[in-house]
This record gives C-alpha cells, structure tokens and sequence, in this order.
C-alpha cells in the first residue's frame, strides 16, 4: 500500500520547500502540483490566450502534453510538450496565470488523472490547494499548511530577491491577497481545509521547526500503515 501526504494550503505558506524536505527524510516522492497550473498557464501565455476564454483554454488543452517526470537528484520536473519549463513557470507573471488559469473546470479536470496516477505508484507528499478535499480525498494524512498574509508575502519576496529579480514587497504583498482571493473563490474545487486535516500555522515557525512539525504529523498519523 501505498501513503499518501496531501498538503494544502495558500500561496506562499512554503509548502514547497517544507514538504521537499519532508520528504526527503522520509523517502517519499514530492509532488508540487502548482506546477501543472504553471504550466498550462504558461502554454496559454505562448500562444496568447486570455485565461477567462475558456473555448479557447478547452482546444489549448487539447493539443498540449504536460508531463511530470524526476531528475537524478529527485528534483521534479516538468515538461511542456517534452521542453523542460520548470523554470520559466517560477515568475510572478506565471503565478498570476498559474491562478486565473487554475479556476477554469476543464484545466483541472484535465490535470487530475497525472496527479492521482502519481499516488497510485509512490509514497508521496503532494502539495496543492485540493489534494485533500478532491484530488487524493482518501489520503492518509491531510495538513492544511498556512501562515500569515505579510509573512507569506515577506518570505515570497526573499526568495524572489535572492534569484536576483527585481520585485517591491508591496507588490508581492499585493499579488498574495489577489491570489488567496481567487483560490478561495472560485467555483470548482476552491481552496478550504478538507475535512478531518490538520492545521499547521507557520506565522511564528522558523524552517526548522516547520519541517519538524510536519514530520511529526504524518509520522503520528501512519503509524503502522506501512
Ligand atoms: O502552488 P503554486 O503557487 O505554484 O500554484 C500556482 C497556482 O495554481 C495557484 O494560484 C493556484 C493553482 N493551484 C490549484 O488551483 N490547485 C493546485 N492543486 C495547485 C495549484
């Protein structure tokens, strides 16, 4: 059998480099699935499409591959029509599309399948924003990992600076707030707490202590499942 980690939560909570982590200690497989709305975003930005005009998102759809694959290092990568994009998709524009894209039906019923059949074969820690309410609803454990809006944006910003780019926290602040709003509000699988997860709030919690945490609640939570 295999165990199934659904982490969710808000952007910028650092779910990403804390469930990396996690995973690691743990010898599952990470799987960040905001990067197949990434990445349908970023197709839709190639061949100039709005996200809002769904006919167009639809024939888009249907003439892409997206792929998730593992580097040497257990690093995922991922593939537009075979091109590894995982780091074009990292910019601030992307995560704007990322989100506006992401609210469209059909995107997300086009994504689901990839993201179960990953489960399907590993032990994984997957991160979204309904891994435990749609995507992986039989998960063994939900966490629903969040964190202040400032702290998010504060976090968002240094790692932004340290890449080198040139971003005002004000503006991260902003598309923060823009992107909660959206993710909270749209109409197919929005992002809420599912049902019987764990809370993890990491206003007040250093890296560390975030890791340990999460750690120790997916181990009190298998205990015995393997
Ligand atoms: O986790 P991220 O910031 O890379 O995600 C980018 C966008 O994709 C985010 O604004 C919402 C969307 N997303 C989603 O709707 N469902 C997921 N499971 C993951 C991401």
């Amino acid at each position: 059998m295999t165990i199934a980690v659904a982490l969710d939560g808000p952007a910028g909570a650092g779910k990403s480099t804390i469930a990396k982590r996690a995973a690691a200690a743990l010898d599952y497989i990470y799987v960040d699935t905001g990067a197949l709305y990434r990445t349908v975003g970023l197709a839709a930005t190639r061949r100039g499409i709005a996200p809002v005009d769904s006919p167009a998102v639809d024939a888009l759809l249907k003439s892409i591959r997206v792929d998730l694959t593992f580097n040497d290092e257990g690093t995922q990568v991922v593939l537009l029509d075979g091109e590894d994009v995982s780091g074009e998709i990292r910019t601030p524009e992307a995560s704007m599309m990322a989100s506006a894209i992401s609210a469209i039906p059909s995107v997300r019923a086009y994504l689901l399948d990839l993201q179960r059949s990953m489960a399907k074969t590993h032990n994984v820690i997957m991160d979204g924003r309904d891994i435990g309410t749609v995507v992986l609803p039989d998960a063994q454990v939900k966490i629903f990992l969040t964190a202040s809006p400032e702290a998010r944006a504060g976090r968002r910003y240094k790692e932004l600076v340290e890449k080198g780019m040139d971003v005002r926290y004000e503006d991260i602040l902003q598309d923060v707030l823009t992107r909660d709003y959206n993710d909270t509000h749209r109409e197919t699988a929005p992002l809420k707490p599912a049902e019987g997860c764990v809370t993890v709030d990491t206003t007040d919690l250093d890296f560390e202590q975030s890791v340990a945490k999460i750690i120790s609640v997916i181990k009190e939570n298998t205990h015995g499942a393997e």
